[in-house]
């Protein structure tokens, strides 16, 4: 098994159990189900948002489930309700643009379904839905983490077509998982994980840190290219600022981080206490503005963070669920180190930029995601919806 993917199909990996299945046919209206690749179309709808209420990723679980079990939440998988609802809630808590949580998901017999949550698109900031399936593929991974640290080896099928109609992955039992420790510290590091946006220590990471996160995106069939070098580093802060300065001036995109950011969004999404610095004309990297307090005098960001591209090997939404998984096991790796991390997004967000990107990294590699890697001071969790919430079934609380 060399990892590499050919044509639709995703080959195995043994340890995580992940397979993909080509030939994907998809039914019900545009409106709920992805088209037949995995993608919404080019069409930029806006959709009402529906948010019924938000928790802490540090609330405790009853705050999770509604006050009591969720109607809807049942059995699956070889786990009770309880350990449903659980590791649902470890999927919820990853990361995604604005903190859109763009996922659902569906309890269907054997198996747990993730769909996509087109109300929860981003059409002027990821008009592809590239980044709402790199969100939905970290939220698969830490689903994946959460059944082994409960026993079950989970059994993925991405895109699975007429096999769960509409669904980007279908996860079902594939037997018992022997929980390891890689797997306690990956799934301790769930809760623990969070966007850190503010600066960070100037310690540059150590060299076995930077190949453990390396190792962590190939074990996920993806490939983490660190900018060490100068020349390269300029160049891809220029890229940085020159996608940040093209997003700032349309209109759509900025009316979207004003929706989702700030203290006028609508109930999840980015609070101001999860801001970084207000930005400020010596900032080496672009960060964007999610409407900081004032910036103490003398406050700088770190002079040497580590920076990283996280690549697919290919194009497409497998390689963008796939990349979303590697992203995630990145994330969680880092966590693990005491790392934190956030991210520079504009360059892969503004196609053009994205191209000049991927031939800088030398035309084979498909540039996913931009990170900034370093040791921080802790920061708060950024809100999340229930999980009664995420359920794609009508749900009532009991
Ligand atoms: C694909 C993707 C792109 C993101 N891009 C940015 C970004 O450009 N800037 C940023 O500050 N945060 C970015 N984020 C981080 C989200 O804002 C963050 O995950 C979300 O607010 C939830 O917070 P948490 O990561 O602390 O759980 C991105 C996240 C994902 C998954």
């Amino acid at each position: 098994m060399d990892g590499r993917f050919v044509g639709a199909t995703v080959t195995a990996e043994e340890d995580m159990g992940t397979t993909g299945v080509a030939g994907v046919r998809v039914a019900g209206t545009r409106d709920e189900l992805p088209g037949p690749d995995g993608t919404f179309g080019r069409v930029a709808w806006r959709w009402p948002r529906r948010t019924v209420g938000v928790v802490r990723p540090d609330d405790p679980p009853g705050r999770w489930s509604g006050g009591g079990v969720v109607d809807g939440v049942k059995p699956v998988l070889g786990l009770t309700a309880q350990e449903v609802t659980e590791v649902l809630r470890a999927a919820a808590l990853a990361p995604s643009v604005h903190n859109t949580q763009p996922w659902r998901f569906r309890l269907a017999g054997d198996r747990v379904e993730l769909h996509a949550d087109p109300a929860r698109r981003l059409p002027a900031t990821d008009p592809e839905d590239r980044e709402l399936r790199l969100a939905c593929g970290a939220a698969l991974f830490n689903l994946r983490v959460a059944l082994q640290a409960r026993g079950v080896r989970p059994l993925v099928s991405l895109l699975p077509g007429s096999d769960a109609p509409g669904a980007l992955a279908a996860v079902r039992r594939g037997g018992t998982f022997q929980v390891d420790e890689q797997t306690r510290a990956l799934a301790a590091a769930v809760p623990a994980r969070r966007s850190n946006r503010k600066p960070f220590r100037d310690v540059a990471v150590p060299v076995g840190h930077r190949q453990a996160l390396v190792r962590a995106a190939e074990r996920e069939r993806s490939w983490l290219h660190v900018v060490g070098d100068p020349t390269d580093r300029a160049r891809l802060q220029e890229f940085v600022a020159r996608a940040h300065r093209i997003q700032s001036a349309d209109a759509d995109v900025r009316s979207e981080l004003a929706a989702w950011t700030g203290p006028d969004r609508d109930g999840d999404g980015v609070p101001p206490a999860s801001a970084g610095l207000r930005p400020a004309p010596q900032d080496e990297w672009a960060l964007r503005d999610f409407q900081a307090v004032e910036r103490p005098p003398g406050k700088d960001y770190e002079s040497d963070p580590l920076v990283v591209v996280l690549c697919s090997f290919y194009d497409g939404p497998l390689a963008d669920l796939q990349a979303g998984q590697a992203l995630q096991r990145v994330l969680l790796t880092a966590t693990t180190l005491g790392l934190s991390a956030s991210f520079l997004s504009q360059p892969v967000e503004v196609r053009p930029v994205r191209e000049e990107l991927r031939r800088a990294l030398g035309g084979t590699l498909v540039p996913q995601a931009v990170l900034r890697i370093g040791f921080g001071s802790p920061v708060p969790p950024a809100p999340r919806r229930p999980v009664a919430e995420l359920l794609l079934e009508p749900t009532t609380t009991r």
